[in-house]
């Protein structure tokens, strides 16, 4: 013989109700039993009823576009079915008894009934139910925002196969970008525009810089020793290459990170004095995270052992920084790492990898 109402205080939609109202629901229940493999619920379904397994176990599977997945499984005192009854929507998952199965069913009805008639209930489901979504929610962000990362680093790491620029490059710069960033927020003049977000962004978007060489030819990518006319024209255009797949990025997802990511990769080879390419724009109308990113691709491509070169150290390449002080960099950048470059030293040294190769 089943308890239900001991089956029904250990339920979470029903525990802690009064006796009165569990006595309520029990009236409303009917017995229902599944045999082992049956589908109690498909996803999709209109949700018509929800269950309170007795006795058994079932599987939650839902549909995930590439076969089914196991969500949970539920035994005795748990319920199923709830979402669709409680949303008035279609079943979001598939039951199907994993044994034989002996469930009490509620149905629309009398749920409906139960809902006018007991504040306690309501009170209750709208509690599980907030819980449900929030819990929904943080999950589903979380998991979409380590994507998004993931995605858009592996994106950048493309270049890697195309170049034989390396992953720990792009790791470096990324950090001298966050690092200068930060110094420069503690200046009254940048806070305003340096916010956790345009750092958090700079971090994802700088090692796109350049995305767009995925498109150089090889022979031009490749080629040992100086390039010529046209290929150096070819080369160059690697910015305004990048920038339009970004572009085109923006236009299906207008996230903050694509638009520093524009901006880092067609503006990165600019120059503060305007000889710089694809556009010649100087001084601030540089974008401040381009500024930024191109004095931390130098540095770094000073620092490195490259093919055609050997790794310049730590004091000549601060010399070379400060010779390119209001030509090639933005005096308050250049003037912010050279300060605090032993800060930088120790991120150079910190991200290393096997490969060496070319900017
Ligand atoms: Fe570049
Ligand atoms: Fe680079």
């Amino acid at each position: 013989m089943i308890n239900v109402q001991k089956v029904l205080s250990n339920s979470e939609l029903f525990s802690g109700l009064s006796v009165n109202s569990l006595s309520r629901v029990e009236g409303r229940l009917k017995p229902a039993s599944f045999a082992r493999n049956v589908v109690i619920c498909r996803e999709g379904d209109d949700g018509d009823s929800m269950y309170i397994i007795v006795s058994g176990l079932v599987t939650v599977s839902s549909d995930m576009g590439w076969g089914q997945r196991e969500l949970a499984r539920k035994g005795p005192g748990e319920v199923f079915g709830e979402m669709a009854l409680i949303s008035n929507d279609v079943r979001s998952a598939t039951v199907r008894a994993v044994e034989d199965t002996e469930c009490l069913e509620l149905d629309r009805a009398g749920f409906d009934d139960l809902l006018d008639g007991d504040p306690a209930l309501a009170q209750r489901i709208a509690k599980i139910m907030t819980r449900r979504f929030s819990t929904l929610v943080h999950r589903t962000s979380t998991e979409l925002l380590g994507a998004y990362r993931a995605l858009t680093f592996a994106l950048a790491n493309l270049t890697e196969s195309r170049d034989p620029e390396t992953g720990a490059h792009l790791e470096r710069t990324r950090h001298y970008c966050v690092l200068l960033a930060e110094l420069l927020s503690e200046d009254d003049r940048y806070r305003d525009q340096i916010t956790d977000e345009f750092i958090d962004g700079l971090f994802q978007a700088a090692p796109l810089h350049d995305i767009g060489k995925v498109a150089i030819p090889d022979a031009i990518l490749f080629k040992p020793g100086g390039l010529i006319e046209g290929e150096f024209e070819r080369m160059k255009s690697h910015t305004s290459i990048g920038a339009t797949m970004m572009e085109r990025v923006i236009r299906q997802s207008g996230a903050d990170l694509f638009r520093i990511a524009y901006k880092i990769c067609l503006y990165h080879h600019e120059r503060w004095d305007g000889t710089g390419y694809p556009t010649g724009i100087a001084g601030t109308d540089i974008p401040l995270e381009a500024r930024i990113m191109a004095i931390a691709d130098v540095y770094d491509a000073l620092r490195s052992r490259r093919v055609y070169k050997d790794s310049i150290d730590e004091s000549a390449s601060i010399d070379l920084l400060k010779g390119g002080i209001g030509t090639q960099f933005d005096p308050e950048i250049a003037a912010v790492m050279i300060e605090h470059i032993g800060r930088f030293e120790e991120i150079y040294l910190t991200y290393q990898d096997e490969k060496t190769g070319g900017a």
